[in-house]
Order: structure tokens, then C-alpha cells, then sequence
């Protein structure tokens, strides 16, 4: 049913076409986000708005471009109806501006605001979003895309944003079902019925004949993980999760994004003027178009450039991961339908499932703890190397994401993996096991939780301390 909603609707959605978000140039430091409330036309210009939550009026919230390496100091006003923070997901940032609520730093109550002042070491992609009651105040809205510039400019002919989301809208327009219920944090998580790019409905991009086209991919669904295909084209995955790759790598079928994953896609457009590509999300059959990308105006050039683009290394790909001198940690994940969990801790005290679930809100658990613990899963001296190994003893994909931090991916179901990028969000299928090891260098209280919203609530997410 879920799959009929989301197609259905999508399907009988008038096509509105807008010019896509470009990079505004007016960013930089010192900016003010207003957290608030207003009506958003995510179903299209002439279909009914949606009641929505926003960053500066709009979701996705403005793009904030910030250069590498200074500086920026962004004031966060709450004009919302409860408390607020915000996380600047991907940046390896000084504890005290993580901006979890009731973690890092204390709510922001409505009417007040808060300084963030951070420096980000590493260009590229990443995004902002609420980190508090982060299953709702994300799933109405509010969170944008970071862009941290490289030193120097990357040449490319169009810079472009691909934020996606799914809404669960009802035909009002109105946002449907309610948030952080227990039924949906069991299962999947809370599904969209209604895929939005750059909070419209099938935006349109144009570009010129033989351009290059850098396509920033960031995911902000609470928990659908989607795929994306890019029919008669050729995308090379030039970073993941804003780390550049060493070598850019075709894309293949589809662009697989879990929440909070992001992708700079690098896209030479075949000098085809007049030309029209849909852009697919092909996660359910039969897949649905997510944008149009218009082929028009003079070429560029004669022929698309053929040689790769190689993005700058950042400071992070210095990081020497100290195997033999490493600290180990299991994390296994349990719970959920049809898992085999009979009970966890939480606040200290054991519980059945049946009590977990139906009194406690919580499903899921990491070493047998649901909800964050008291105590660190690991505590780790500075500058030491973490592997941690996940394994997912659930019925369910997961999405961990580690704050602060990057990580990579060294072995998985027992296999060594070799040259896996940097990543800050993995995806772990069901029964998969994966380890992945760090340089823990940055101090501090550093959350590791599955990002499918709805399981973070109901229990799956721990911490890290680096001390
Ligand atoms: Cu993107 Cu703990 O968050
Ligand atoms: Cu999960």
C-alpha cells in the first residue's frame, strides 16, 4: 500500500518546471538561519502548499557555501513552536558546536537563538538538519545544503544540487500520518509517499551541449533509501559522504543514497542540444522520474570532456590508519520486527520486548542497550585508531553515522576490503557485518547511531568519546 501512495501520487502530480537551485554566491560567513514555520509548494507551483517546517522559509533550507578552513559563525534563530539545534552533518567540528540537543549543547528554546562558530578542514558536500526530535523536525523540513569550497574553484560549467526527500503528503497537500510512531520505528522507519529534488516536485535542469556538470547528491529522507539513475548518461562518482574518491569511478546502474549519504557526481552532457533526460529514482518498480535535465542553449564544446575530474585530496586523506596499534570494539545490532530480540536495557533497567516496544517507544538495541548509555561504547585517547564491528542481527538495512568523524570501511561479512572511501554514513544490509576503523582525533563526546530517524529514537544509537 505504502507503494501504491507513493506511486500513485507522484504519478497524477502536474509537472511544474523550475530552473534548478544554483549555488547562491551571496553566502559566506556570518549568516542567519531562521528555524520556523511556513507553507512550501513541494507537490508543484499550482497544487496545495504544504504546512512545513523551515530553515530562512524555505526547505531545503539555503544553500550555506563557506570556504575551507576559516572560520564561519552562523547565529541559528529558533521562530519555531519547541526547541531546536542544529547539526552540521559530515564536518569534522569542534565538539561544542555538534549541535546535539541535550548532548552537546542544550536545546535552543523557541524565541532564542544560538551561535554556532566552526571551522570545517574539508571541502565538499555535506548538509545541516536538526538534531533534536530529529524524526519530526527533519521529516518536516528542516535541514539544507553545506557546501564547503575548495581552496581553489573547481572547474566545472554548472555547480547543482540534488537534495531529495519523500514526503508523506496526503492529497491536501497536508503532511500525513503522524511523526515517531512506534509502528514505523519497528519496521523500516517513516516512509514518504512523495519524492521531492530541491523541494519540488520533478525540477527541471538546464544545462548547456557539452557541459560539465558537478551534481551535488545529498539524501534528507527520514529513512527510504533511494537509488537514482541517470539514463544516457555517464556519471563518475567523484566523491562520497564529501570526501573526494583517488580515483573517480563510473557510476553504474544507479546512485544507492541512505539517508544522510551524499554523492558529487561529475557529468559530461553529450552535445545533444534540445535533448531531455529523466532522471529516475528506481528504488521501487516501476521506477518514477525525479527530474528532467533540459539540453539547450550554445555548446560549450565540441565534444565532452573525456579525462576524468579528480577533486583536490582534502586534510583528511592524510589520516594513516594505525591498524596494528588499533583499539577493537563489537557493536551489535538487535531488534526490530522479526528480529530475534527478547529484551534490552534501557535507562538502566532490562525489559522484554513487548515492554520495550509497547511502553518504553523503543525496538532496537546496540550491545544489548537501547538508547544512548551513560557510558561510552568505547573511549578512545587521541589520535588512536578505532575498528569497530558492526553487525546488523536485524531484520533491516541501517544507516550508521558516526559525528566528527570520517571512517572507513576495512573488512565486510570477513573480507578485507581495500582502498573503500572515506565515508561518514554506511549502510549495512540485513545480517551484513562491517568493520570499519578511524583515527579518533578529534576530542570529544561524538554520537554513532543509525541514521533511519525513526530507529535512532526507538533505541539505535550509542556514543564515542575521544579523549
Ligand atoms: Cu545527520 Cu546525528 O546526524
Ligand atoms: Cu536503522
Amino acid at each position: 500500500m505504502q507503494r501504491r501512495e507513493f506511486l500513485g501520487l507522484t504519478g497524477a502530480a502536474v509537472l511544474m518546471p523550475l530552473l534548478p537551485v544554483p549555488l547562491r554566491a551571496d553566502a559566506g560567513p556570518d549568516r542567519l538561519i531562521m528555524a520556523g514555520e511556513a507553507d512550501v509548494a513541494l507537490m508543484g507551483a499550482d497544487k496545495p502548499k504544504t504546512a512545513a517546517w523551515v530553515y530562512g522559509g524555505q526547505s531545503p533550507g539555503p544553500v550555506l557555501r563557506i570556504p575551507r578552513n576559516k572560520q564561519v559563525h552562523v547565529r541559528v534563530e529558533n521562530k519555531l513552536p519547541e526547541a531546536t539545534s542544529v547539526h552540521w552533518h559530515g564536518i569534522r567540528i569542534e565538539n561544542a558546536m555538534d549541535g546535539v540537543s541535550g548532548f552537546t549543547q542544550a536545546p535552543i528554546a523557541p524565541g532564542e537563538s544560538f551561535d554556532y562558530r566552526f571551522t570545517a578542514p574539508d571541502a565538499g558536500t555535506y548538509w545541516y538538519h536538526s538534531h533534536h526530535r530529529s524524526w519530526e523536525q527533519v521529516g518536516r523540513g528542516l535541514y539544507g545544503a553545506l557546501i564547503v569550497d575548495e581552496d581553489k574553484p573547481v572547474s566545472v560549467d554548472h555547480d547543482l544540487l540534488f537534495i531529495a526527500d519523500d514526503w508523506r503528503l496526503g492529497d491536501d497537500g497536508k503532511l500525513a500520518g503522524g511523526f515517531g510512531e512506534i509502528h514505523d520505528a519497528a519496521h523500516g522507519g517513516r516512509m514518504g509517499n512523495w519524492l521531492t529534488v530541491n523541494g519540488d516536485t520533478k525540477p527541471t535542469y538546464r544545462v548547456r551541449p557539452g557541459a560539465r556538470v558537478r551534481l551535488r547528491c545529498i539524501s534528507a529522507a527520514n529513512a527510504r533509501i533511494m537509488a537514482f539513475a541517470f539514463p544516457e548518461l555517464s556519471p563518475m562518482v567523484a566523491a562520497v559522504d564529501g570526501q573526494p574518491l583517488e580515483t573517480p569511478k563510473p557510476l553504474g546502474d544507479a546512485l544507492l543514497l541512505a539517508p544522510a549519504q551524499r554523492a558529487d557526481l561529475i557529468i559530461d552532457i553529450p552535445v545533444a542540444p534540445g535533448k531531455k533526460i529523466d532522471v529516475m529514482e528506481v528504488s521501487l518498480e516501476p521506477a518514477i522520474g525525479a527530474a528532467t535535465i533540459i539540453i539547450e542553449g550554445e555548446p560549450v564544446r565540441d565534444t565532452p570532456l573525456a579525462a576524468p575530474l579528480v577533486l583536490p585530496p582534502n586534510p583528511l586523506s592524510t589520516h594513516a590508519l594505525d591498524l596494528a596499534g588499533a583499539m577493537h570494539q563489537d557493536l551489535l545490532m538487535e531488534g526490530g520486527m522479526m528480529g530475534g530480540m527478547r529484551g534490552a536495557t534501557y535507562k538502566g533497567q532490562m525489559f522484554d520486548m513487548r515492554t520495550l516496544v509497547l511502553k518504553k517507544g523503543q525496538a532496537w538495541s546496540l550491545n544489548g542497550v537501547a538508547g544512548r548509555a551513560d557510558t561510552p561504547l568505547a573511549r578512545v585517547p587521541k589520535g588512536r585508531t578505532l575498528t569497530v564491528n558492526i553487525i546488523n542481527d536485524t531484520r533491516w538495512p541501517h544507516a550508521m553515522h558516526l559525528h566528527g568523524h570520517h571512517f572507513k570501511v576495512i573488512e565486510r561479512n570477513g573480507q578485507s576490503v581495500a582502498g573503500a572511501p572515506w565515508r561518514d554514513t554506511e549502510l549495512l544490509d540485513l545480517g551484513e557485518k562491517v568493520r570499519i576503523a578511524f583515527v579518533a582525533d578529534n576530542p570529544g563526546k561524538w554520537l554513532f547511531h543509525c541514521h533511519m530517524l525513526e530507529h535512532h529514537m526507538a533505541g539505535m544509537g550509542t556514543w564515542i568519546e575521544v579523549v
